[in-house]
């Protein structure tokens, strides 16, 4: 019995006139004769060719599209265009029939909503498959960036008491009977009586449990699953998403930026080798896609040649101060044509400013820095001029913000101070706190949206297509 071997591995064979059997699902049947063969390996089909003649008419008819196969057959130099081998059947069995009358994913083009809602088969379009293995070439980049410069992959908990960014957007944890919730004397929620005895919540960042590490390990990073009960229903934001933070002790926010901009281009870079059919095949699905568009709304870039761009050009780094400056001088600013106009300094940048800064000013992935400290969070580490913090976010192209982090206050007192001033309790946070107390040094850390990042890479315009099974409001399916 000769092993399966992958449609990948034989279509980048040298040897021909061997023995081979290949699984797969068939993805189209024509002619009696010709099946296109897929196995999640790659984005192209192997062509398998039926001796028709030889057999049997009710198998050839359930040869259908989304049949599970089996084939035994010859690999063989290919007379057709398109490809440089194909297999002669020599024995095919069904593993699994698929009905053609029933089955969603039919040979042809369906819309990305209409896929999302079959997202337990959307897997077995090019489309599908090209994204989610470009989303595995990322992760494993991630990790060998990390690992070859010696970080510490550390798991922070996913449930926690703490709100690590202070914005009140947690799902709860509980396993009260949520129809006899027990109440204290004063009707507050008896928290004491559930599992934790306390409340929890699923984690929105493990960057203060990772700060613990860094304190200790020096270089540590986290790549998990966060949570947001954000009620944005916008293709930027989903409930459920995973997050890479790393942490470095003795970094400053320039460090901080180094890396960032470092890790960012090392797994670009990755997947552009390692998938480059993939993102040829995306490349050319939204030169498709934007023909359907006005001239002057298409981009001067296609895919590949913007991911090629980001790996050339140093990102822009600026303040935010600097920034905002820009920004009032801009022309849509200038006459009227953002939905936020920029009035002052203080306030929080919209996304229709950060691409404004991004793709018409700069055209490269910015890093702004500086913020201020009433639009950031609490454990930024203050500047001199008592109005901001060192924090950075990096902007780019089509996507607004990839990255946030900062350089975090070491200095206990000025942390303590700014904890009072936001209202955040010092004794639910006292094993932070225990850090700047024992041992304290200067370190930084950011926090890089991994869907965001794999938009960007695959060009998908929605975060809901780059994720398997998207959580956003009113939807958890599957
Ligand atoms: O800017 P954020 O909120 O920063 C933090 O959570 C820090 N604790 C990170 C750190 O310094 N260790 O989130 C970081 C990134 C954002 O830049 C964005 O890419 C992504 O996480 N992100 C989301 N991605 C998808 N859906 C959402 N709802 C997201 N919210 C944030
Ligand atoms: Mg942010």
């Amino acid at each position: 019995m000769t092993r399966r071997t992958k449609i990948k591995a034989l279509l980048e064979s040298e040897q021909t006139d061997i023995e081979v059997l290949v699984k797969g699902w068939v993805r189209t049947f024509r002619n009696n004769q010709f099946i296109a063969l897929n196995d999640g390996s790659t984005n192209h089909n192997l062509q398998v060719v039926v001796d028709f003649e030889n057999t049997n008419p009710a198998k050839l008819k359930r040869l259908t599209t989304g049949a599970a196969i089996s084939v035994s057959g010859t690999l063989v130099a290919s007379l057709g265009k398109g490809q440089k081998v194909e297999v002669k059947a020599k024995e095919i069995d069904i593993l699994g029939d698929c009905d053609a009358e029933t089955y969603p994913i039919q040979p042809k083009k369906h819309s990305l909503e209409f896929l999302r809602e079959n997202a337990h088969l959307r897997f077995r379009t090019n489309t599908f498959g090209a994204v989610f293995r470009v989303r595995n070439t990322l992760a494993y980049a991630i990790h060998q960036f990390f690992q070859e410069r010696g970080f510490v992959y550390l798991h922070t908990p996913i449930i926690t008491a703490s709100d690590a960014e202070g914005a009140g957007e947690t799902f709860h944890v509980t396993n009260f009977d949520l129809n006899r919730i027990p109440k204290t004397d004063d009707g507050e929620i008896n928290y004491e009586e559930d599992f934790f005895g306390r409340a929890t919540n699923l984690t929105v960042s493990g960057q203060l449990e990772g700060e613990l590490g860094a304190l200790a390990l020096s270089d540590i990073y986290t790549f998990g699953p966060t949570f947001r009960a954000e009620n944005s229903n916008t293709t930027r934001h989903v409930a459920e998403f995973w997050m890479i933070e790393p942490e470095m002790a003795f970094y400053d926010l320039n460090d901080n930026m180094d890396l960032a901009e470092a890790l960012l281009k090392y797994v670009i870079k990755y997947a552009l080798e390692k998938n480059a059919d993939d993102i040829e095949f995306l490349t050319q699905r939204l030169l498709d896609e934007e023909k359907q568009k006005p001239q002057q709304a298409r981009s001067e870039m296609n895919l590949v040649e913007k991911l090629n761009f980001c790996l050339d050009k140093d990102f822009e780094r600026l303040t935010y101060t600097e920034a905002i400056d820009i920004l009032k001088e801009s022309t849509p600013n200038k006459k009227k044509k953002f939905q936020y106009p920029i009035e002052g300094w203080g306030t929080d940048l919209q996304s229709e400013h950060e691409r404004y800064l991004v793709e018409k000013h700069f055209k490269k992935p910015v890093i702004l820095t500086d913020y201020p400290k009433q639009i950031k969070a609490f454990y930024m580490r203050q500047n001199d001029d008592g109005k901001t913090v060192r924090a950075m976010d990096i902007l780019f192209p089509g996507i607004g913000e990839m990255v946030g982090g900062s350089q975090r206050e070491e200095r206990l007192d000025k942390l303590e101070q700014r904890m009072d001033e936001m209202g955040i309790s010092k004794e639910e946070l006292w094993w932070y706190l225990d850090t700047r107390r024992f041992g304290t040094c200067p370190h930084a850390g950011f926090g890089l949206g991994f869907e965001r990042l794999i938009m960007f890479v695959t060009g998908m315009g929605n975060i809901r297509d780059v994720i398997p099974f998207p959580r956003y409001p009113k939807n958890a399916e599957f």
